[in-house]
């Protein structure tokens, strides 16, 4: 009898486990299916430098432990796209969590030092579209992240943006659903919000990105709304004419962390304009960003052992992050407006930037995209790499390189991260510029920014301060 009934009520809590719809973008915001307001609470997911989506027993204990914090979104940076998904995609729709994922992969990544988008990076990334856009927890792809970072990296943003047009292309000529494709920057002061008017700009939807997103670190508790400049990032965000959340977010200087930007993002001040955020990260690893840890640090060398952190197994919160952002996450549930008293006629599309003279942003206008496997003539880079901070010791190494048709310069850059700050040879948190993204190593390649951003805007603001 005790048998029979538990059974019982193990099928019928199972009937209860109904799959995730999928998401959609209209306008500034995303819904349901049923046409509420989907809101992000999502946590950056990455165990492993390749593919943390493999391991089903791992995805489903982490995820039980997701949903316990109230998270409804993960977002992943890199994948594997002949690695089976199912398990973990099934794991995470069971729990009620939606995937974000970058498309490309490290040897895929679109580099300011030498900018191109052609078929070989095309079909990289459609591989990644082909594996995932069948799961409807899928919520959306990024065509890039933090690609643009440095004084000279703007001329990159027409490959992004050309990336974003033959990726939607593809997803539509294969008949798959419209699956969101955006970008996900960094939040510099210089590059905002040129970068962002830029991607969505010139009235061709064919040509713009589904959605934008900021990986900021500007908001250190103990803040407030305007020290943290998140009015400045409302500012911008008014009225966008696509979804805009935050990818990353999380600052931990000084810490702990009581997440209180997720009440401004939640509440009245950006809620009309935001789509949620996802804090950046799940595991504790080198860079100290994690809410949760598998074991001490410090563990022997071992095949799940990275940096001497296990990368493996059942999840224990680390407190009090943990615990603060479960009881934010708790506390903000806003209602958000349903699809049918949405008008999405309000949102307002900018017109495209014009470059600045000797500035951060040196594309004009609504410049042609290159087609697939064209380079621009504006690919040029003339100056050596700036980067955004008084702090940052990284060295940089800027090689003049000539195409093979010896019309276009561009140039590459080596940037070697501090000593101090990649001891391990993997990624730093501290590490800035472009070129960490694809030799970097750790779950956390993307993270470049994560102390740099909070620097970079402590700086900015220093100085805006002082003039
Ligand atoms: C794309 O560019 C890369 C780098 O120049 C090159 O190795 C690759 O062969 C190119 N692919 C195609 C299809 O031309
Ligand atoms: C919009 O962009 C697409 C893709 O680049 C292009 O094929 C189409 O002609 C453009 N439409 C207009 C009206 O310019």
């Amino acid at each position: 009898m005790r048998w029979s009934s538990a059974a019982i009520a193990l099928a019928s809590a199972k009937s209860f486990v109904v799959a995730l719809d999928p998401v959609s973008a209209l306008g500034n915001k995303f819904f349901n299916k049923d046409g509420s307001q989907f809101f992000i609470k999502g946590i950056a997911y990455q165990l492993r430098p390749t593919d943390p989506l493999v391991d089903t027993d791992q995805c489903e204990r982490d995820a039980k432990l997701m949903t316990e914090l109230g998270t409804n979104t993960i977002r992943v940076y890199h994948v594997d796209p002949s690695a089976d998904h199912d398990g973990c995609m099934k794991a995470f729709d069971d729990a009620g969590i939606y995937v974000l994922a970058d498309l490309d992969t490290f040897d895929t990544y679109i580099i300011p030092e030498n900018n191109y988008w052609n078929k070989t990076k095309f079909e990289r990334y459609a591989e990644v579209l082909d594996t995932f856009q069948k799961y409807d927890n899928l919520l959306g792809v990024f065509v890039g992240n933090e690609n643009i970072a440095t004084k000279d990296d703007s001329p990159t943003a027409p490959y992004l943006k050309a990336a974003a047009r033959d990726m939607k292309a593809y997803r539509d000529a294969q008949g798959y659903r419209d699956i969101p494709i955006g970008y996900s920057a960094a939040d510099i002061l210089q590059l905002r919000p040129m970068l962002q008017d830029y991607l969505t700009c010139g009235g061709n939807s064919s040509e713009t990105v589904d959605f934008f997103s900021l990986n900021s670190y500007s908001w250190c508790d103990p803040s407030t709304y305007t020290e943290s400049t998140y009015d400045q990032l409302e500012l911008y965000a008014k009225n966008f004419p696509v979804p805009i959340f935050l990818s990353e977010t999380g600052c931990i200087v000084p810490g702990p962390r009581a997440w209180d930007d997720q009440d401004a993002i939640f509440g009245p001040q950006m809620v009309n304009d935001w789509s949620g955020a996802i804090i950046y990260e799940w595991i504790q690893e080198e860079n100290s960003y994690g809410i949760i840890t598998y074991a001490p640090a410090g563990q022997p060398a071992g095949p799940d052992v990275e940096g001497g952190f296990l990368r493996k197994g059942t999840p224990t919160p680390k407190q009090p992050d943990f615990s603060a952002l479960k009881s934010k996450w708790a506390t903000n549930t806003p209602a958000g407006v349903h699809k049918s008293d949405y008008n999405p006629s309000k949102v307002s599309t900018r017109a495209c930037p014009t470059s600045t003279a000797g500035g951060w942003w040196q594309v004009n206008g609504d410049v042609d995209l290159p087609t697939l496997g064209q380079i621009l003539a504006v690919n040029t880079r003339t100056h050596s790499a700036e980067v955004a901070t008084e702090t940052e010791t990284a060295t940089e190494t800027v090689v003049s390189v000539t195409a093979s048709d010896g019309a276009v310069v561009a140039t590459t850059m080596a940037i070697t991260a501090p000593p101090s700050t990649a001891t391990d040879g993997s990624s730093s948190a501290t590490t800035s510029g472009p070129s960490s993204a694809t030799t970097t190593s750790g779950g956390s390649t993307d993270k470049r920014i994560t102390s740099f951003g909070a620097g970079v805007v402590g700086a900015v603001l220093a100085l805006a301060i002082l003039l």
